[in-house]
């Protein structure tokens, strides 16, 4: 399918937060994990979502619209960035919670791992936050180009085990287009809900 992904709007604070009637899906996951470059990566452009090397790039909520489906993307962005400090740290957590527990649209939650890190206490705390709120989860292990074969099936039956679900984490790489296609059926099983 011919898809497109364009940006239209994006949100620094509560207070900005509205309600859309599109089905939406929340990209969120540790700065640096690779949100903005799977964005890029779906939508065939490289500069749509700004990227860095450099942790903490993202600081809004982008709402990318996807066409023709019709629901939206939301990068989030990333948490555990360490420079971060205290007060912007409570504002990014006060802003996430109120965007996730608001929001009859969002249908699922992206969660991202780091394919190259064993599973962190960070993420797992993120998605049992989303699970006492029954947000379905996707993980996605991010960076797969970089570890073997082995390393990431044995990352993706430890995730398998802590998320307990039945299904694997999807395996995507921004910069082969590895797991691409699975990624958008998934995405697209969730809108529709
Ligand atoms: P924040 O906005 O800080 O939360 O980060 P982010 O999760 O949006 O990460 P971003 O997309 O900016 O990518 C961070 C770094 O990881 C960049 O240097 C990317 O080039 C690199 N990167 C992202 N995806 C991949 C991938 O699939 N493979 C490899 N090898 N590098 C990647
Ligand atoms: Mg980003």
């Amino acid at each position: 399918m011919n898809r497109t992904i364009e940006l239209v709007k994006t949100i620094y604070e509560i207070k900005q937060l509205e309600n859309f009637d599109e089905a939406q899906i929340a990209l969120a996951g540790r700065s640096n994990v690779g949100k903005s470059s799977l964005v890029n990566r779906l939508a065939g452009r490289k500069k749509l979502a700004k990227i860095s090397s450099k942790p903490g790039k993202t600081r809004s909520l982008n709402y990318y619209k996807v066409n023709p489906d019709g629901y939206f993307l939301v990068d989030l962005p990333g948490y555990g960035y360490a420079k971060c400090s205290k007060t912007e740290r409570a504002k990014w957590a006060k802003l996430i919670e109120a965007y996730m527990t608001s929001n009859p649209q969002l249908k699922a939650v992206a969660v991202l791992l780091d394919s190259r890190l064993t599973p962190q206490k960070i993420d797992m705390e993120l998605t049992s936050y989303l699970k006492s709120l029954g947000i379905p989860v996707i993980p996605v292990l991010t960076k797969a180009d970089k570890p073997k074969q082995r390393e990431l099936a044995k990352l993706q039956s430890q995730w398998k085990d802590i998320l307990q679900q039945k299904n694997n984490p999807l395996l995507f790489s921004s910069k082969t287009g590895k797991g691409e296609d699975n990624l958008w059926d998934v995405l697209g099983e969730y809108a529709k809900l």
